[in-house]
């Protein structure tokens, strides 16, 4: 403004104040520096605001313009291979996000895709079939199937995996037959699978339950396989399949798109990027990226979505990105009705991921019995456990483990990896699930006891300093959600979480509520009971759930 005025930014900041007339929401501002306005909201205004939100269910928050349609993929635990770290954050950012679109006013189906349709399905087979000899004795897999269990699965697997890692080719190549026959429909593989299938989801099932995450499908590749054949066949007809060396790919890479590949022998040559998407293999077996691309035709079908977000690891941008090109290719949706939701890896003290102190994957199961066990002690340390019930005691301290767990997860930005410190997330003090349930068991503590005295709540009025910082962080709500939505990251949520936490914690230092009298106390209280009922809506869409006492 100053540069077409022809006048110092000062000047024009001056005349602004001078101009400005009285609005209801802000007095004249002041000009500081070199032409700043600054605007100090009126009193009557925030207490307007802070009584719309007391009043709103939905506690400050609007809803979005345009509803849409959108498919949640996240979570992705694979059969046979159990659920393990890997997938906490894939669960717990799916969840968030599920729950913020949700929230938002969007129509949101949250799918676990679990892996149950690839490469390894067809390796658990050939382990079980060296353990008892081959399947020609119908018998004896029979009676071997009812007694698989998950640890079992579990076992195999790795151990299976690392021989075909470290060059055993028959191996191999007996597991890409058996991956075949099942896809192919052989009957005796299919019910070893289902075995599998039904042993590994009923795990699957109690873990997610544990970490509350509730997806609304429990589909998995599998169950995209029926729309496999037509598939190909429609690829083809559209002159997209190419035949490279027995396997039929689909090429992804525009013109001029090429990144410098290195050879086995350490020769450098340049290839197309992305690398095509493998369809078929040379055995004709569907391949994750098939999978895929059948799973978004399915869910067109289905649930005729404007957006799929994937919230999987980061390191499966390159995957994402070629089965979205080839969906896009083959007219089965818009490019831009896709979206890769990365996110980086939790770390061990040593920077990379997570691992055991035996060098294993930790169990999900086991990750959240350990932080529950920190809860306890936790709880214990502050003689939490003294005012209740064992069974009472077990609910709270199960409830702090998964806020620890969660909140410390979702603080970060997604795309930034973590170093998992239990001791950290576990803390009653600074930014952590614990510390944030605290305040909200307090504040319920406050509204119980006001409840009992029958105490007035409302109408709101804003006088001291901490009244005005509370009802401002109350204000925020709309904008960390507004955010965290159009950028998928529920960070966003967690800070305001932690920043309205903090203002009620300035508040409730220098505002005495109970001791207070007649209007003073009534605005008090529908202060705090607002600042409880968005913390306790904040705190869900991060999943986290409150306990009533603590
Ligand atoms: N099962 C996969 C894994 O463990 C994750 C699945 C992610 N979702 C998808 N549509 N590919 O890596």
């Amino acid at each position: 403004m100053a540069k077409a005025a022809g006048k110092k930014p000062q000047e024009v900041a001056q005349a602004v104040a001078v101009a400005w007339t009285e609005t209801g929401l802000a007095p004249a501002p002041s000009v500081a520096g070199p032409g700043f306005l600054n605007f100090t909201v009126s009193a009557n205004a925030l207490a307007a605001r802070a009584q719309s939100i007391a009043d709103d269910a939905r506690a400050g928050a609007a809803l979005v313009d345009q509803k849409r349609r959108v498919v949640v993929d996240y979570g992705g635990p694979n059969v046979a291979k159990g659920m393990h770290v890997g997938h906490l954050r894939a669960s717990i950012i799916g969840e968030s996000v599920k729950r913020i679109y949700r929230f938002r006013g969007d129509e949101v189906w949250g799918d676990a895709h679990f892996g149950d349709w690839g490469f390894q399905m067809g390796l658990v087979i050939s382990a079980l079939e060296d353990e008892i000899g081959g399947f020609a004795d119908q018998t004896k897999l029979d009676a071997r199937l009812v007694t698989l269990t998950l640890d079992q699965l579990e076992a195999i697997y790795p151990a299976y995996a690392k021989r075909v890692k470290e060059g055993d080719t028959e191996l191999r190549d007996r597991a890409r037959k058996a991956t075949a026959a099942l896809q192919g429909g052989s009957a005796l593989h299919r019910k070893i699978w289902a075995a599998m299938h039904d042993v590994s989801m009923a795990a699957q099932k109690r873990d997610f339950a544990a970490l509350g995450v509730k997806f609304d499908l429990w589909l998995g590749e599998s169950d995209a396989d029926p729309l496999i054949p037509d598939m190909v066949k429609d690829l083809d007809a559209k002159g997209l399949l190419e035949d490279d060396q027995g396997a039929r790919i689909v090429r992804v890479a525009g013109p001029g798109e090429r990144k410098k590949k290195k050879l086995d022998d350490g020769s450098v040559v340049e290839v197309e990027s992305p690398d095509p998407l493998l369809v078929v293999s040379s055995e004709g077996s569907a391949m994750y990226g098939t999978t895929d691309l059948a799973t978004i035709m399915q869910r067109v079908r289905d649930q005729n979505p404007d957006l799929i977000l994937y919230v999987v690891d980061q390191r499966q941008a390159d995957h994402f990105e070629q089965v979205y090109r080839a969906a896009a290719k083959a007219g089965y949706i818009a490019r831009e009705a896709l979206e890769h939701v990365g996110f980086g890896t939790m770390n061990g003290p040593d920077g990379t991921p997570f691992k055991t102190r035996a060098g294993g994957v930790l169990k999900l199961n086991d990750l959240i019995g350990q932080a529950e066990e920190k809860a306890r002690e936790r709880l214990k340390e502050s003689k939490v456990d003294a005012n209740f019930s064992p069974a009472e005691f077990e609910g709270i301290a199960h409830k702090v483990a998964i806020a620890a767990i969660k909140f410390a997860d979702l603080s970060n930005f997604r795309g930034t990896s973590y170093v998992f410190d239990l001791d950290r997330f576990m803390s009653f003090e600074g930014k952590t699930g614990p510390y944030l349930l605290y305040q909200a068991v307090r504040m319920k503590s406050i509204l119980r006891k006001a409840e009992e005295q029958s105490a007035e709540i409302g109408p709101i009025a804003i006088e001291h300093e901490a009244e005005r910082a509370l009802t401002l962080a109350l204000d925020a709500f709309d904008q960390a959600l507004t955010l965290a939505y159009d950028k998928k990251a529920p960070h966003f949520i967690a800070e305001h979480a932690y920043a309205l936490a903090q203002a009620f914690s300035g508040f409730f230092a220098n505002c005495p509520i109970l001791q207070s009298e007649g209007a003073v106390r009534a605005s008090r209280l529908a202060l705090a009971a607002a600042t409880l009922k968005q913390l306790t809506l904040t705190l869900d869409l991060l999943g986290i759930d409150v306990p009533e006492r603590m």
